[in-house]
Order: structure tokens, then C-alpha cells, then sequence
């Protein structure tokens, strides 16, 4: 099997800086996992004692706490800042950013759309600087909302552009003060523009990442547009051989929370089929 890796593709700048706070800062806890790589966060636990609460009332034998790559919700910040807890902020810097802004424009009394997936972690994060967040998926949602003419914005990092331009063009056309911050991540971009362009030359495109992670799974939904063989894999034991009959070029994307040793066994496995 040729294989072919995306020019872009695996760790982006946020999780990089959040891997090597966890590893500065053994026997600790992060409020909720640091990123979304469950093999990772396996190795952050056995190598260096860096465990995992869901929440921060379960913060309780350690004094130290790391927060994740998404952020938390502006409450639990403060209290934390409150406690005897050695805080340490591992929330990447484009996740603060939209943090910022929905703060600055709910102060401005701008009515605040996120576009994101409300179950997310970054977006519970974003969500709580807003006073009355509107958080759409689709433009279609934006109907079950009361929404006045000024308007804001933002986006969760991890999602398509095209995507947050049709609920921007649905607002535009109804609304008489619509301002727009892309905050999608440029890692996130990258990875996506790179994994679109190899999608399109290959027989079958591999994603690698965990399987609750917004940005493999979008990586996926890219390639699946143009390869319809495209098949996300969280590591070696998710690949099926029989993906690969009648195949010779095989595409390798992975998400941005994906670890190099994860890529390095899955690429090399599969170039010896
Ligand atoms: Fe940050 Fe973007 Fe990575 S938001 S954690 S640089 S995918």
C-alpha cells in the first residue's frame, strides 16, 4: 500500500503546550480529561501521575489542578482562584480568545450566537461568559431563539468555515448589526485544508484520533466528502483489512490531539499491507 500523510496533520500548538504543562506538572489532577486522546491521557496518568476529575468538587487529595485545553466555565474559574489550589491553565490561547469576546460583547449588549456544539466542554466554557448565549449548530436553529439586531459572532474553534458562513449569511440578510469573529483555530484549518487536498487523490483515507474528538471528527466528515472510503480510527486495533482490498493509495489524516506515536504504528502498519 502506498501511504500518504497529510502535509498537515496531528498536534496542534494548544495541545503540544498543554502536554508539556501536564508533564511539568506531575502528580496533579485536570478538570476533565486535557485533551480529547484517551491513550494519551493514559500515558499522562502511568508517566507522570496526572489524573483526571470530571469536575472541580472532586478535586480533593491533590492541590493541584490543570486546566484542559477547552477551558471551564468562567464560575469554576473563580472559585479555583479562591481555593489553596495550585492552579495551572493549560486552556489554549484560541479558546480564550472567543472566551474574551463573547465577555466584551455581551458588556457592549450585543446578542451573542456561538456556533458550536452545546454539549461540548469549549462551549460550556464559551457559553458561560455570555449572559444569554444563543448556540446554533445550524442556521435553522437560529429560529428558536429571539434575536435582536445587534448581533456577535464567534465560532468553537474546531468547525468547517463553510459551516459558520451560512448561519453568518442567514444572520446577515436579517439582521441590521452582524459582527463576525472567526475564531476558528488555524491548526484546525490546516489540518483541515491538508486532509481535503489528499482526500481527493486517495483511494482510501485513514483518520486518526479519539472518537470524542470534535476536530478528528470533523477531519473525517471532510475526507468522507471527497473519499468515500474515509474511516476514523482511534489507533492499529480500529482498522479493518478489508477496508483496504482493490486499494493502493491510502490517505492518513490525523486530528489535533492525535500523538505521534499513535500515527507512527497505524502509517507503518498500514504500508505493509
Ligand atoms: Fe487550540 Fe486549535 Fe489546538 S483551539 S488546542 S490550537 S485545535
Amino acid at each position: 500500500m502506498e501511504v500518504k500523510l497529510a502535509k498537515s496533520l496531528g498536534f496542534c500548538f494548544g495541545v503540544k503546550r498543554a502536554i508539556k504543562l501536564a508533564q511539568e506538572n506531575p502528580n496533579s489532577v485536570t478538570i476533565g480529561p486535557l485533551i480529547h486522546n484517551p491513550k494519551e491521557i493514559n500515558r499522562l496518568k502511568e508517566g507522570f501521575n496526572v489524573g483526571v476529575v470530571e469536575n472541580i468538587d472532586e478535586i480533593k487529595d491533590t492541590k493541584k489542578a490543570i486546566i484542559r485545553t477547552h477551558g471551564i466555565p468562567k464560575n469554576d474559574y473563580a472559585k479555583l482562584k479562591q481555593s489553596d489550589i495550585e492552579l495551572t491553565d493549560a486552556t489554549c490561547p484560541f479558546v480564550i480568545k472567543p472566551q474574551q469576546i463573547c465577555e466584551q460583547m455581551d458588556k457592549e449588549g450585543y446578542d451573542v450566537v456561538i456556533f458550536g456544539d452545546k454539549s461540548h466542554p469549549e462551549i460550556k466554557g464559551i457559553m458561560s461568559y455570555v449572559s444569554n448565549p444563543i448556540v446554533v449548530l445550524t442556521p435553522d436553529e437560529l429560529v428558536n431563539y429571539k434575536i435582536s439586531q445587534k448581533i456577535a459572532v464567534v465560532s468553537q474553534t474546531t468547525k468547517k468555515k463553510e459551516d459558520l458562513l451560512k448561519i453568518v449569511n442567514t444572520l446577515i440578510t436579517t439582521r441590521r448589526e452582524v459582527r463576525v469573529f472567526n475564531t476558528i483555530c488555524n491548526a484546525t484549518l490546516d489540518n483541515q485544508e491538508a486532509a481535503k487536498d489528499l482526500a481527493k487523490v486517495a483511494d482510501i483515507m485513514i483518520v486518526i484520533g479519539g472518537k470524542n474528538s470534535s476536530n478528528t471528527k470533523q477531519l473525517h466528515n471532510i475526507c468522507k466528502d471527497y473519499c468515500q472510503d474515509s474511516y476514523l480510527v482511534e489507533d492499529l486495533d480500529g482498522l479493518n483489512l478489508e477496508w483496504f482490498s482493490g486499494k493502493t493509495k491510502c490517505g492518513i489524516s490525523a486530528g489535533a490531539s492525535t500523538p505521534e506515536w499513535i500515527i507512527d504504528r497505524v502509517v507503518e502498519y498500514i504500508s505493509k499491507i
